[in-house]
C-alpha cells in the first residue's frame, strides 16, 4: 500500500503528519489508512535477524523471535578484515530480511572500542575507525542491495552500557572528528543508508536524539545525509527538541506523544515546515519497502561458516603444534563450551539461530574414534572439582589437549559493562590442573572482548582466538584446527597485558552522569604504540599455517597529498592462505600531538604457496590530514610522513617516505603570531632586521641570531608590555617590514616552520 507514500506530505492533516513521526508499535512505523499510508517493520541487527513474533510493547523484554541466520557478531566479522565477505553477509541479512517483510535492520553498529569492559563491544567492529567504517559500509552495501535499508548505529559516542539512557559522553571536538565519527562519516558518504540511529547517551551535555550539530550540522549539512534518523528504543526526552534538533522517527511510539507533537506545532512551538520534512523521510522510506523473495538458509548457513573462517584469530602456535594430524592419535577435548557453543552475546542483537554447529561433533567427525570428551567446567561458573579431576584424567590419556574456554553469555551483554578481564575462576583453576599435567595445551577461546592472557598464555602451546563465531563457529573451529581451513584472521583491537594497561582505564565507565574521554585520540593502538606499553597481542596480529613475504614498496604521489601505494606480498610457505596487509602512516615531526602511527588501509589477499600478488592502494588527503583544533578543520601539514606496510602494528616490513604540500591555505602570520613563528618564517630574517634597526634586539635577546624561549612564545602584539615605547602602531611597522621583500612583491603565507621541508 504505497500508493500515497510518494505523493509528498501535502493533504495530509497535522495530526497526521505528526502520527508519521513515531511508530505505530515497538517494530513498525504509524500506517495512516485514511491516506493509504501503509506502515512498515524494522527489526534488529546486526549479525542476523532478530524479528520480534510478538510485535507488541515488549521492546525491552526481548521475548521469541523468527528463526535467522546467526552470523559471526562483529566481534568476528571485525577480525576477517573481508570486506567482500562482510558485504556477502549483509546481503543475505538483507534477503532473510526482506523474506519476512522486514523494511529495515537495525545494523551496523560501528562504535569504536573504547575499553575493552564496553558491554557490547561483541556488536562492534574494531578499536579502528578505519577499520570499522570499511566493514560497516561493506555490511551497508551488501544488505541495501536487497532493497533493505541499514540502521547504522549508534551515532554518537555511545561507548559504554553503564548509564547509558543518561550519560554524557565528554569529549573534545579532536577526538570526535578523528576517532569518534569517522567510520559513521565513512558510510554515509559511499553508501548511504537508509536510516541512522541517533543514540541513548548525551553528548558534551545534549541528548544525541536531540543533538543539532551531531543530527542537521554535521551528519546532513557535512556528510550529505539524506535519509532518516531514527531514534534508538526509548532515546527520545523531548520530542520537539528532537524534531527541531534532526530527528525523524521515534520508536518505539509514547502513549499521547502525537497528539503533544501536533499540539506544539499548533502552538508555533515547532516549524510545520520541520515536521513536515520529517514525515516526508518517514514516507520515502515507506515507498522503498523491499520486494520479498524467499531466503535460502542453507545457503546462508554455509556463508556463515566461512564467515567464522576468516574470523577466527590464531595468536600463538608454538612449534606448529596446530593444525592437527588427522592421524595423531588421541584427541582430549575439554570445556563445555566445545558442546554448548558461545556464539553470541546478549540483549537486543540476540538472533534465534536456524541451527548450531557444536565443536565437538564436528572434531569427532574429523578425527572418528580417535576424541574422548570432558566438560571441566559448568556454564553457571560454580566451581566443580570433580569435573576438574575427570578433565585432567583424561587429558593425562591423551597425545593432545584442545579446551575450550570462555566468557558465559551473561558475561556479556547489553545493558552491562564488563568489571574484569579475567576468565571465569573455575576456567582458570581448569586450565591450571590440565597445564601441570599435560605439555601440549592447545587453547580455543570464545568471548566476545578481550580477556586477560598473560597470567596463562605461556603454559599453552596454542591459543585459537574464535572471539563469537555464530551458528557455524563449532565446524569452523574443527576445520581450523585440522588445517582444512587455514586461519586468516587478524585482530581488530589491541589485546592489552592487563586492564589497567587500558589508556581509558582512569576514565571508564566515568560517574556522576558524566564519562570524560580524557584519553583523547589515544584509544587502542593510538595508546600503547605511541607509548611503547607492552601489550598481550598487538592490533592486526594474526598467525597462518603459511608465511608471508613482502617486497617491492613504490610510493609515488598523485597529488599535493595523495599517494599510492604498492607492495608485493608472497606466500613463502607450503599452504594456501591468506594475509592481511596493513598500510600506516607515521608523521614525521607533526606539529601537534598525533600517534606514531594510524592504519589508513588494509588488503586481504588469498594466495597459493608460491604465489605472489601486487597490491595497490590508494591514500588519500584524509590519510594524512589530523583535525586541527585551532583551524577547526582537516589539516595537512607539508612536510614528511612515512608509509609503513605492516603485517600488524607492531610488525612493520616495508617503510618509505613521502613529503606533502600540506593545505594550499595556511594562516598567514599576524600580529598574534609569535616572536618564534615570524622568525623561523621565510619572513623571519626581514623581521628581525627590522627590530635590531629599531634597537629592540638586544631587548629580546636577538644578538648573534639568538631566539631565547621567552620572546620567542610571545606573540607580536604582546611586546608593547615589555618593550617600553612601543605602540602597536610600531607593531604594524615592524610587520610591513617583514613583509616587504624589496623587489616590489609582499609575502602573506603562512606559518613557514615546514615550508623549508617542501620538496622543490
Ligand atoms: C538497542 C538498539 C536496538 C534497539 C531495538 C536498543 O536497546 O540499543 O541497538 O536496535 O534496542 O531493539
Amino acid at each position: 500500500m504505497t500508493e500515497r507514500s510518494d505523493a509528498g506530505v501535502h493533504g495530509l492533516t497535522l495530526a497526521e503528519k505528526a502520527s508519521l513521526t513515531s511508530g505505530g508499535d515497538a517494530w513498525h512505523t504509524q500506517a495512516v489508512p485514511a491516506a493509504g499510508i501503509a506502515a512498515v517493520m524494522v527489526a534488529d541487527g546486526p549479525h542476523g535477524l532478530r524479528k520480534q513474533t510478538a510485535t507488541g510493547g515488549d521492546a525491552l523484554a526481548l521475548s521469541v523471535s523468527t528463526p535467522a541466520t546467526c552470523f559471526p557478531p562483529a566481534t568476528g566479522l571485525g577480525s576477517s578484515w573481508n570486506t567482500a565477505l562482510i558485504e556477502q553477509v549483509g546481503r543475505a541479512i538483507g534477503r532473510e530480511a526482506a523474506a519476512e517483510g522486514v523494511s529495515v535492520v537495525l545494523g551496523p553498529g560501528v562504535n569504536i572500542k573504547r575499553s575493552p569492559l564496553g558491554g557490547r563491544n561483541f556488536e562492534y567492529y574494531s578499536e579502528d575507525p578505519v577499520l570499522a567504517g570499511r566493514a560497516g559500509a561493506a555490511f551497508v552495501r551488501g544488505l541495501q542491495s536487497t532493497g533493505v535499508g541499514a540502521s547504522v548505529k549508534h551515532f554518537a559516542v555511545n561507548n559504554q552500557e553503564s548509564d547509558r539512557m543518561r550519560v554524557s559522553a565528554d569529549v573534545d571536538e579532536r577526538t570526535l572528528r578523528e576517532l569518534y565519527l569517522p567510520a559513521f562519516e565513512h558510510i554515509v558518504t559511499t553508501e548511504q543508508p537508509a536510516t541512522v540511529m541517533a543514540a541513548y547517551n548525551k553528548v558534551n551535555g545534549v541528548y544525541c536524539s536531540q543533538h543539532r550539530w551531531l543530527l542537521t550540522d554535521v551528519l546532513r549539512g557535512e556528510w550529505g545525509f539524506g535519509g532518516l534518523v531514527v531514534s534508538d528504543w526509548g532515546a527520545v526526552v523531548d520530542r520537539v527538541a528532537a524534531l527541531s534538533a534532526g530527528l525523524d522517527l521515534e520508536m518505539p511510539p509514547r502513549a499521547g506523544g502525537d497528539a503533544e507533537l501536533a499540539a506544539a506545532v499548533a502552538r508555533g512551538e515547532l516549524a510545520e515546515s520541520v515536521l513536515d520534512a520529517a514525515a516526508a523521510r518517514v514516507l520515502a522510506l515507506v515507498a522503498s519497502a523491499p520486494p520479498s523473495v524467499p531466503a535460502d538458509l542453507d545457503a546462508h548457513h554455509g556463508l556463515a561458516r566461512r564467515a567464522a573462517l576468516e574470523s577466527a584469530v590464531l595468536l600463538k602456535n608454538d612449534d606448529d603444534v596446530l593444525p592437527l594430524a588427522p592421524d595423531a592419535g588421541s584427541i582430549a577435548v575439554v570445556g563445555e563450551f566445545a558442546r554448548s557453543p558461545r556464539y553470541q552475546g546478549g540483549g537486543s542483537s540476540h538472533v534465534l539461530a536456524t541451527r548450531v554447529d557444536d565443536a565437538l561433533s564436528a572434531i569427532e567427525a574429523l578425527a572418528p574414534g580417535r576424541v574422548a570428551f570432558a566438560p571441566g567446567f559448568t556454564l553457571d561458573g560454580r566451581p566443580d572439582p570433580r569435573l576438574v579431576t575427570e578433565a585432567v584424567a583424561l587429558a593425562g590419556r591423551a597425545q593432545t589437549v584442545v579446551v575450550f574456554l570462555g566468557l558465559p553469555e551473561h558475561a556479556e551483554s547489553e545493558g552491562l559493562d564488563r568489571t574484569g578481564l579475567d576468565l571465569p575462576a573455575d576456567q582458570l583453576a581448569l586450565l591450571d590442573a590440565l597445564a601441570e599435567a599435560h605439555e601440549e595445551i592447545v587453547v580455543v577461546l570464545s568471548n566476545g572482548s578481550p580477556i586477560t592472557l598473560a597470567p596463562w598464555q605461556h603454559r599453552v602451546a596454542a591459543i585459537l582466538e574464535g572471539w563469537l563465531l555464530g551458528q557455524a563457529g563449532g565446524s569452523a573451529i574443527a576445520d581450523l584446527l585440522f588445517g582444512v581451513a587455514n586461519p586468516s584472521g587478524k585482530l581488530a583491537e589491541s589485546l592489552p597485558v592487563s586492564l589497567r594497561d587500558a589508556p581509558s582505564y582512569l576514565h571508564f565507565p566515568g560517574g556522576d552522569g558524566h564519562v570524560r574521554y580524557g584519553e583523547g585520540i589515544y584509544v587502542g593502538y593510538r595508546y600503547y604504540d605511541t607509548l611503547d606499553v607492552p601489550v598481550a597481542y598487538p592490533f592486526g596480529h594474526g598467525l597462518s599455517y603459511t608465511s608471508f613475504g613482502y617486497s617491492g614498496l613504490r610510493c609515488r604521489r598523485t597529488g599535493p597529498n595523495t599517494v599510492a601505494v604498492t607492495f608485493t606480498v608472497t606466500n613463502t610457505g607450503e599452504r594456501a592462505g591468506a594475509e592481511i596487509a596493513q598500510v600506516y602512516v607515521h608523521p614525521i615531526d607533526p606539529g601537534l600531538d598525533r600517534p606514531v602511527h594510524e592504519l589508513k588501509a588494509f588488503a586481504k589477499v588469498t594466495l597459493a604457496p608460491g604465489a605472489s600478488t601486487t597490491v595497490t592502494l590508494t591514500l588519500d588527503e584524509r590519510a594524512f590530514a589530523y583535525w586541527s583544533p585551532g583551524r577547526s578543520c582537516w589539516t595537512v601539514d607539508p612536510g614528511a610522513a612515512d608509509i609503513q606496510i605492516g603485517a600488524s602494528s607492531r610488525d612493520l616490513r616495508l617503510c618509505e617516505r613521502v613529503e606533502l604540500d600540506g593545505d594550499a591555505e595556511r594562516p598567514g602570520l599576524t600580529a598574534d603570531s609569535t616572536l618564534g613563528e615570524w622568525l623561523t618564517a621565510p619572513e623571519g630574517d626581514r623581521l628581525r632586521a627590522a627590530l635590531a634597526a629599531a634597537g629592540h634586539a638586544g631587548a629580546l635577546g636577538l644578538a648573534d641570531g639568538g631566539l631565547p624561549p621567552m620572546p620567542a612564545a610571545t606573540p607580536l602584539s604582546r611586546l608593547v608590555s615589555f618593550l617600553p615605547g612601543l605602540t602597536g602602531a610600531d607593531i604594524e611597522e615592524l610587520i610591513r617590514a617583514a613583509r616587504d621583500t624589496g623587489d616590489g612583491s609582499r609575502t602573506g603565507h603562512g606559518h613557514g616552520r615546514r615550508r623549508d621541508r617542501r620538496p622543490a
